[in-house]
């Protein structure tokens, strides 16, 4: 079985100190394959964004570890943190929305620009990403003005254009009316079955966890449930080997 993208090891995180401390994960472990669908679900308060923050390397934790391609991510810091983040990971998060008054093609190229991908091409792929989520005719346009559903496609575009690896995603359709949250999961779906993009989405949504190779449950700071509904003896075969072993471990 190959290094699984990502292996978290008994990860605990805490906020505040003495009588204000604060538990908000109590010790989490499972591994992740490349390729895989996961969601994420639980209860408002449960420590679900304080998971995908930690797994994304956006805050470290407390204690335990989480590795990356079986690399050790605490002994990253400063710029090789920064560029792991930036070349492997894609982000759809409330957090990192446009910014408003900047066009929409400029802000699908930000992450290059952190990059240090030069204009030109910058520009190409910014616009190759806006094409494949039928936005290139708002290129131009400023992000405000785009429809949630158009803003939406456009933090995917954005997410796209380093070529990650793995995109995390929280609460990606929240704020969607269901026909436009169903285009927005459509094209999550289509990049993990076609570039084998590994998706990590927190949800509430039942439908779209449902649509994941596999659900996480997180109550309280544990992780209580570890399943593949879609994993041994579904249709989806790429993950087979995989989730054979995962039932029998
Ligand atoms: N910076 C912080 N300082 C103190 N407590 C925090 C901090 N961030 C989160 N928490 C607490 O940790 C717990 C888990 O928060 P988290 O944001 O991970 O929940 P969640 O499962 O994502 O919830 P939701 O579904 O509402 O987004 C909550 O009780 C929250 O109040
Ligand atoms: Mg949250």
């Amino acid at each position: 079985m190959p290094t699984p993208i990502i292996q978290v090891t008994d990860v605990r995180k805490s906020y505040g100190r003495g009588q204000n401390r604060f538990d908000a994960l109590k010790g989490v472990s499972f591994d992740i394959a490349e390729g895989e669908s996961v969601a994420i679900i639980g209860k408002s308060g449960s420590g679900k964004s304080t998971l995908m923050h930690t797994l994304a390397l956006l805050d470290a934790p407390t204690s335990g570890s989480i590795a990356l391609e079986g690399v050790d991510t605490s002994t990253l810091a400063g710029r090789r943190l920064n560029r792991t983040r930036n070349r492997t990971f894609g982000f759809v998060f409330q957090q990192f929305f446009l910014t408003a008054n900047a066009s929409v093609l400029d802000n699908v190229v930000l992450p290059m620009k952190i990059a240090g991908v030069p204009h030109a091409e910058r520009k190409r792929r910014g616009m190759a990403a806006l094409e494949q989520l039928d936005l290139a005719d708002k290129a131009k346009n400023k992000a405000v003005n785009l429809s949630g559903g158009q803003k939406q496609r456009a933090v995917i575009a954005r997410a796209l254009v380093n070529d990650p690896r793995i995109i995390f995603a929280d609460e990606p359709t929240g704020n969607l009316d269901s026909s436009t949250g169903a285009v927005v999961e459509d094209i999550l779906f289509d990049l993990n079955r076609e570039n084998g993009i590994t998706l990590i989405i927190v949800t509430h949504d039942e439908d779209l966890a449902a649509r994941c190779d596999r659900r996480i449950v997180i109550r309280d700071g544990l992780l209580v449930e570890d399943s593949r509904p879609n994993g041994p003896g579904s249709a989806d075969t790429t993950h087979g080997r995989h989730g054979a072993e995962g039932v029998a471990a």
